[in-house]
């Protein structure tokens, strides 16, 4: 590895003012000391560190656009607030054999799984990838592939293929459902770009592979999110879950809302003629700041990620915070502070290779920035992972440098987060209630599940107490459980109605 002594830009710096500081003139920047390459790009992020101040104004701003979206369902918002269907969370009586479908990212997962009435459900899966080519080639290839992959994974275990198992289908994008098992895409985030699948109903075209090839037929009890999965199998084990999340590749929320705080669904009766109190609404959190509300916390950076990103101006919120976007973030600012040569001796090729800093490089760096301050180990991952990728000219503070804005840009994600479940909790105003937590970030990275826990309890109000629970599963466990309950309700309204009608008949 080579070294290199780090040199003092020789520019002018413009040194933005500190809080209450008087602006330094160039004259007198001469005069003084030069600063540290740690100090000038402490200046140039400055604006990654969010206030308390500013996540409660994005707390309010993000309130009313959930407002918004809970008030139409016709007008374009930028958080769609969409209606799941679901109303009630398992009681733990659930039982019965069951498959799952998971798409929602690179990988497809197809489960059986068996619930016995406890939490231990038994399952097996298969995980299938999803190629590029498939993701971003036509909706038809797209779901054929599902098909496929379905067949096989009944082929493998034995399942037979004229039994229809009920399924419940869990697809992570927006959905405009119409009820339990129909629901339209209304666009595809996280690098998915099928065509001819917006606007569909996605259950149909599931249906539609299926019969294409002939060998196969489902029972689709259910089509949900995996926010809503999340909520659902935390929900089975802490009836106190009212509050599902997900940071993974992408990020977005559910929670039960109150029927009369849901214009949109003013009227709203179901299929046996019942009003519930309360429905889960899954929010698309993902696109809170499209309508550009949160110009007030947004960088440069942020505009140029979003800018070469797939879908340029959508998913905003998501871009700031989720592990498709969080690696890209952090690269470009490493190579603007390279560019201005303040870190790899202005070296900035290798970093300015878009997408080569993934998000797992962001939580190995900031493992190893707790390593080095516990041990002084000295940054050897964060040496291993820059020299990987290419860059040559490597110093033990561009390391120090490095892990630090890897940890401003997780923190800031963390705190983004945060304001999002405070949020949340404080309208939901109820004594106690769990979040059921899911997603490669929050699992993944080190510090990121304290420094969300520490942030939301600042920013709750009142005597509201919650807890974070890391859901195990959601998007697998989650939708056997919503097609138990809708298979469970829906015996027992059937059972009701017989007694009420046998009832009549011998009155
Ligand atoms: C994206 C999707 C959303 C999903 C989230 C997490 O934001 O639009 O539906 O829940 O990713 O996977």
């Amino acid at each position: 590895m080579s070294s290199c002594v780090f040199q003092y830009p020789t520019q002018q710096i413009n040194v933005a003012p500190k809080n209450g500081a008087k602006k330094v003139r160039p004259a007198e920047l001469r005069l003084q000391a030069p600063q540290s390459a740690r100090d000038l790009i402490q200046d140039e992020c400055r604006s990654l560190v969010l206030s308390n101040q500013q996540l409660k104004r994005l707390m309010a701003a993000m309130e009313k656009s959930m407002e918004e979206g809970l008030a139409t369902s016709t007008k374009k918002v930028a958080v769609k607030m969409l209606p799941t269907y679901v109303d009630s969370v398992p009681n733990g009586t659930e039982r019965g054999d069951f498959l799952a479908l998971d798409l929602g990212g690179t990988n497809f997962r197809v489960l059986h799984i068996r619930l016995d009435g406890t939490p231990q459900a038994e399952m097996r899966g298969k995980i299938f990838r999803v190629p590029e080519s498939i993701m971003r080639g036509s909706g038809e290839a797209l779901f054929d592939h599902i098909a496929d992959c379905m067949a096989k994974f009944m082929e493998e275990n034995g399942l037979r293929k004229d039994v229809k198992l009920p399924l419940g289908f869990t697809f992570s994008f927006p959905c405009a459902q119409q009820g339990l098992t129909k629901g339209k895409l209304i666009s595809w985030t996280k690098g998915f770009k099928a065509s001819g699948v917006e606007g569909s109903d996605v259950v149909t075209l599931l249906r539609e592979a299926c019969h294409r090839r002939k060998d196969i037929d489902i029972d689709v009890v259910a089509l949900l999110n995996d926010t809503v999965g999340t909520l659902m199998a935390c929900a089975f084990q802490e009836n106190t879950c009212q509050i599902g999340v997900i940071v993974g590749t992408g990020t977005n929320a559910c929670y039960m809302e109150r029927m009369d705080r849901i214009p949109k669904l003013a009227g709203y009766v179901d299929e046996h003629d019942h009003t519930p109190e309360e429905m889960i609404i899954n929010t698309e959190w993902g696109a809170f700041g499209d309508d550009g509300t949160m110009h007030f916390c947004r960088t440069k950076w942020d505009d140029q990620v979003d800018r070469e990103s797939i879908n340029p101006g959508q998913q905003l919120y998501e871009k700031m915070i989720s592990g498709m976007y969080m690696g890209e973030v952090v690269r470009v600012i490493l190579e603007d502070l390279a560019r201005k040569n303040l870190l790899f001796c202005g070296n900035f090729e290798a970093i300015s290779k878009a997408h080569c800093f993934p998000t797992k490089f962001v939580s190995e760096i900031d493992q190893d920035l707790i390593d080095s301050e516990q041990d002084d180990a000295n940054f050897q991952k964060t040496y291993q992972i820059l020299e990987d990728i290419g860059i040559e000219t490597v110093s033990s503070s561009d390391c120090a440098n490095v892990a630090y804005v890897c940890s401003l840009v997780s923190t800031r994600a963390a705190h983004l987060t945060a304001a999002g479940i405070a949020m949340l909790l404080n309208r939901m105003n109820k004594r106690m209630v769990t979040v059921g937590v899911d997603g490669s970030v929050y699992r993944f990275h080190p510090t990121y599940p304290k420094l969300l826990d520490e942030k939301i309890d600042e920013l709750i109000v009142g005597d509201i107490e919650y807890q974070l629970m890391l859901s195990e599963d959601g998007s697998g466990r989650g939708a056997a459980l919503v097609a138990a309950v809708a298979t469970r309700i829906k015996a027992e309204k059937l059972a009701l109605r017989k007694l009420s009608a046998i009832k009549f008949s011998s009155n």
